[in-house]
């Protein structure tokens, strides 16, 4: 009979080296995501009432879109910014979304910090942050110290695919945004509550050591 835990990773192996994930479609757009994080994330949301949700990595824009469509629903004054390097492969109905404003740049470019201070001072309340762009540890941590510029207490982080890497999926790909949290922890261990229980809550989760809670 196998354990829990060996049950639990079976289907996160699974899920993963299938890549169903890359079919994973919302309102017919892609969204590179597991469907049970992206329930937890409307927890998060339904909790949290953000003004403004920021993401890092827009892709198709079918994660942009979910969060522009769930944050209104909780605030129908939500703002969504979705930051990449290239939005040739957004798909229409996303640049129809008039709560979406997608920058173009890196999430890593103090120019990007700018932007998102002054949504904050138009769009006061809570901010939700999920880092899905360029997976690197280095491109991960400088997004993060990025963060520092422009969070406050009571905000959400999500750093996401802190999976890969033997975390437990892709073994030998090499640091990642796990190394790059447990690095970000060891220079201010006081910066994020890391919400465990919430990332365990259905079985396995893109984003290991990834639900963070600002101090
Ligand atoms: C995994 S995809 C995003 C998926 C999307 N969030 C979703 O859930 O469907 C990663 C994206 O990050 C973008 N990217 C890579 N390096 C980047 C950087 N330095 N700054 C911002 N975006 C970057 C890529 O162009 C790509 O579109």
């Amino acid at each position: 009979m196998p354990s829990e835990a060996d049950v639990k990773e079976a289907y996160h192996q699974w899920y993963y080296n299938s890549e169903v994930w890359q079919e994973v479609k919302f309102l017919g757009v892609p969204c590179y995501k597991s469907v049970s994080d992206m329930w937890n994330y409307q927890e998060i949301l339904a909790e949290l009432k953000p003004s403004l949700i920021v993401e890092f990595g827009t892709r198709f824009g079918g994660s942009a879109l979910f969060f522009s469509v769930m944050g209104r629903a909780v605030n129908p004054d939500l703002k969504v910014l979705s930051v990449d390097i290239s939005h040739e492969d957004v798909y229409p109905q996303v640049l129809l979304d008039s709560a979406i404003q997608l920058a173009t740049g890196s999430s890593s470019d103090p120019v990007i910090a700018a932007r998102i201070a002054k949504m904050r001072a138009l769009f006061p309340g809570k901010v939700f942050f999920i880092l899905d762009s360029d997976h690197t540890k280095s491109h991960v941590l400088a997004e993060l110290e990025l963060l520092r510029i422009v969070i406050q207490s009571g905000d959400y982080v999500i750093v996401e695919d802190g999976n890969i890497n033997g975390h437990p999926v892709l073994p030998g790909w090499g640091e990642g945004p796990y190394e790059a949290v447990e690095e970000y922890f060891a220079r201010y261990p006081d910066d994020y509550t890391i919400e465990t229980e919430r990332e365990g809550k259905f079985g396995f989760t893109f984003a290991p050591k990834g639900f963070l809670r600002k101090n």
